[in-house]
């Protein structure tokens, strides 16, 4: 039965320039919309976590629409229809897509902006929705593709190489024919990126990681994909080989601390014919079809594996994001906040 209210959770303050923190989203509980014409209204399943959202929240990222101070909060994730007064979805639709941070939301299905939603891909298993095949899949293919441009036998690193983008562009990399290293927090997410079939996996919480980087990749790195900036990407950038590609997917050592420094290491890629670029996955929405049949294949030939890392209840919202932040993470942060199977 749909409730006369909704819990939303509402961005309270902006975490500018510090760590987010549980009580910058508010829990609110507010009279439920009804559904309006070509609009239809979703019950929510999951909701799926990226560290962009605290720049999201910072109105720091220009590629998402303004969040303001009270605002519900937005995320990817999945929903079930519940009320249809489109055509373009019915009653018992499950969909993913962006969704806001409520138990119970309507949404525009026509008009100047439509929501970004779309019926789930019911051939592969339900939550490689929101991490394969999601802008986390489309990150790692199309920056390791399009911006690194792996040819075989070269040798890629990855930086948070255990998280959900991490952990598949090194996946893609392999089946590339690369030699790939990846970089993570931790002897559990080492254990898990070795199983994925990365051939070295260094523990950037012990020992020097330089050294490390420098004893596995004696001819340079060819490709280093950085989800993570800051220290660890000064490192790299001192151990490129000759045209080397530096993929900057994210930053996230930018979240936690005040202020951002620049690579230290940068003039390097003079001396070395280096790249470093970066790019956003919204470039290739044109290719976003082909790459996720792609995706999918690998999915279903079991050439790529996706983990997801399902916290519960609606009510454990900040607290799920945070754990991105505090690296508890393994693979794709996904929320569960009802039954997608009711109906
Ligand atoms: N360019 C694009 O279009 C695009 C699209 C999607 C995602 N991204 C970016 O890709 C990056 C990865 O996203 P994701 O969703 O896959 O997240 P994720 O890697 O699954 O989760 C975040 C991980 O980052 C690491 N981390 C957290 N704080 C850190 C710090 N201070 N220093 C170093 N590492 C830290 C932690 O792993 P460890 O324990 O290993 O440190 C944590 O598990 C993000 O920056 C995201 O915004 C970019």
């Amino acid at each position: 039965m749909i409730p006369a209210t909704a819990k939303q959770w509402r961005v309270q303050e902006r975490p500018i320039n510090r760590s987010f923190r549980e009580t910058d989203l508010r829990l609110v509980e507010e009279p439920l919309k009804p559904v309006g014409a070509n609009e239809v209204m979703l019950r929510a399943c999951y909701f799926a976590f990226d560290p962009a959202q605290k720049g999201w929240m910072e109105n720091a990222a220009n590629y998402v629409a303004p969040i303001n101070v009270g605002d519900v909060m937005r995320s990817r994730g999945i929903g079930r229809v519940v009320q249809s007064n489109s055509s373009k979805l019915k009653v018992g639709d499950l969909v993913r897509g962006d969704l806001f941070m409520a138990d119970y939301f309507t949404l525009p299905m026509d008009g100047p902006t439509p929501a970004n939603v779309e019926k789930v891909d019911t051939t592969v298993p339900l939550l490689t929705n929101l991490s394969i095949l999601s802008n986390t899949g489309i990150a790692a293919y199309f920056g390791l593709m399009d911006v690194g441009r792996p040819t075989a036998g070269d040798t890629v690193v990855i930086s948070g190489a255990a998280g959900a983008t991490g952990s598949l562009a090194g996946q893609i990399a392999k089946i590339n024919g690369c030699r790939v290293i990846g970089i993570a927090g931790g002897a559990a997410k080492c254990a898990w990126i070795a199983e994925l079939g990365f051939d070295h996996a260094i523990d950037y919480t012990t020992g020097d990681i330089a050294k490390r980087l420098r004893d596995v990749c004696p001819n340079g790195i060819n490709v280093f994909f950085d989800n993570v900036g800051g220290g660890i990407l000064d490192i790299a950038l001192a151990q490129i080989a000759p045209r080397a590609r530096v993929v900057l997917c994210g930053g996230i050592s930018r979240y936690s601390s005040t202020v951002t420094t620049g690579p230290l290491n940068y003039f390097n890629l003079i001396y070395n014919h280096g790249r470093m670029e970066g790019f956003l996955t919204r470039d290739y929405l044109p290719q976003w079809p082909e790459a996720k049949r792609r995706l999918s294949t690998w999915i279903k030939e079991g050439r790529i594996k996706s983990r997801e890392d399902v916290q519960e209840g609606f009510e454990n919202l900040p607290r799920t994001f945070m754990r991105l932040f505090e690296g508890k993470n393994i693979g794709k942060q996904i929320l569960r906040v009802s039954d997608p199977e009711l109906a």
